[in-house]
């Protein structure tokens, strides 16, 4: 008799967005009359830009040409665009990447959710709380963890990224092999200084361990100073995996497109001592479970590298952080502590009280989605995250409703 993989079983019954989407449904399916609107899940709304339609409008006649006619491309992407993002989103910004270190893939989720295949049945993880969900979940499914108990699964070492730390964890105590970092953080919209990731660096070269950097909101860093990617740390080549993607930077959230930097001097061990390159593990998965994401989607991507796609994606990530100043302000004015959307399009709320309980109050009084902290972990309990991916109108009128709301 077929049995199933038993670890599906210790997790929730629902994927934390999937779970909220139904909430949200049946609420529209009850109130049609209602209109909502939506500050929850992370996705864009503002049309792809220009330069965008232009190259994948070039690239489909392309496709319509027999003498241009594209089939498979290479797995890992193509050459066009894998020179574009190692010159531009890292040597300009002086840290060392090379092309064919650059993995294209249509989704930072997908690679940070199948990147733990490479790495052993017993790794130790380090985990922040709260945390994007993939994260944790990915690993329940490779039965790295025990049960959940009390919200928190056996077996992981969680960072808990609260008011004390200033939402950015130190590296803990123990020795951990697989470390998740996101900055700027989602959900928290925190930011990691040069000093908080040189102690991750430091950590990881000690204890042999691994960083998973997850960097798919760098393009809304504005905080000079702040680095933009884990190789502007001195050592990191040897330790990180950074993964990026086009979705919040160029609105590709229904196009797909991503890409993760896997270091040829990253090294990790087998149980006999042996070291190997995670370069080339990870290019034997990509290669054997990818087929590559579609030319015009790379020729999409490879447009906002251009002086025009540089100009129109900053237009786009500055009127999202438009949004979060107002949706910052909003929050202060009703008394509320928050952070982030200074350099991250989430604002993360203290609401003082139940995250549910407040999002059930935020949905039924006043029509607005958000995400209830307890749904990143533990430690968000008592807060909510606020998107700010919608038009300007849609925020004036939820931020109004909520201010009502709330009186
Ligand atoms: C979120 O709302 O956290 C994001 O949409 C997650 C994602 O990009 O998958």
């Amino acid at each position: 008799m077929i049995r199933i993989n038993e670890n599906f079983t210790k997790l929730k019954a629902s994927y934390l967005f999937a779970d909220i989407a139904k909430r949200v449904n049946a609420y529209v399916a009850a109130h049609p009359d209602q209109p909502v609107i939506r500050l929850g899940i992370g996705d864009v709304t503002e049309p792809l830009p220009p330069v965008c339609i232009a190259a994948l409008h070039a690239a489909t006649e392309e496709m319509a040409n027999r003498a241009t006619f594209k089939g498979y491309g290479p797995e890992q992407g193509y050459a066009f665009l894998r020179e574009a993002v190692a010159q531009h989103d890292f040597k300009a910004h002086g840290a060392h990447v090379e092309p064919d270190e650059v993995f294209i893939s249509d989704g930072s989720k997908c690679d940070v959710a199948n990147i733990q295949e490479i790495f052993a049945a017993d790794t130790q993880l380090a985990i922040p709380d709260p945390v994007y969900p993939v994260y944790v979940d990915t690993n329940v499914m490779a039965g790295r963890t025990g049960a959940n108990n009390d919200g928190r699964y056996e077996g992981i070492t969680y960072l808990d990224s609260t008011a004390a730390n200033g939402y950015v964890p130190a590296p803990p105590a123990v020795a951990t092999d697989l470390i998740y970092l996101c900055f700027p953080n989602n959900p928290t919209g925190a930011v990691a200084t040069r000093a908080q990731l040189t102690a991750w660096v430091a950590y990881a070269k000690l204890h042999k361990a691994v960083i998973l950097f997850d960097a798919a909101y760098e393009s809304y860093i504005r905080t000079p100073g702040i680095p933009r990617s884990i190789y502007e740390i001195e050592g990191a080549r040897d330790v990180a995996i950074e993964f990026r993607s086009f979705s919040k930077l160029a609105g590709f959230t229904g196009l797909r497109c991503a890409y993760t930097v896997v270091p040829k001097t990253l090294k990790a061990r087998d149980a006999a001592g042996h070291e190997h390159a995670i370069h080339a593990l990870w290019n034997r998965r990509h290669t054997t479970k990818f087929n590559g994401v579609s030319y015009p989607v790379q020729k999409a991507a490879a447009a906002v590298y251009t002086a025009e796609g540089q100009a129109q994606t900053r237009a786009l990530t500055d009127f999202y952080l438009g949004n979060a100043k107002l949706i910052r302000a909003a929050v202060h004015q009703l008394g509320l502590s928050c952070i982030g959307g200074d350099d991250a399009p989430y604002i993360w709320v203290n609401t003082g009280r139940d995250s549910w309980e407040f999002f059930d109050l935020l949905l039924n009084k006043a029509q607005v989605v958000c995400t209830p902290g307890a749904g990143f972990g533990k430690c968000g309990e008592g807060h909510v995250r606020i998107s700010a991916f919608n038009s300007r109108e849609n925020v004036i009128t939820a931020l109004a409703r909520i201010a009502a709301a709330l009186k």
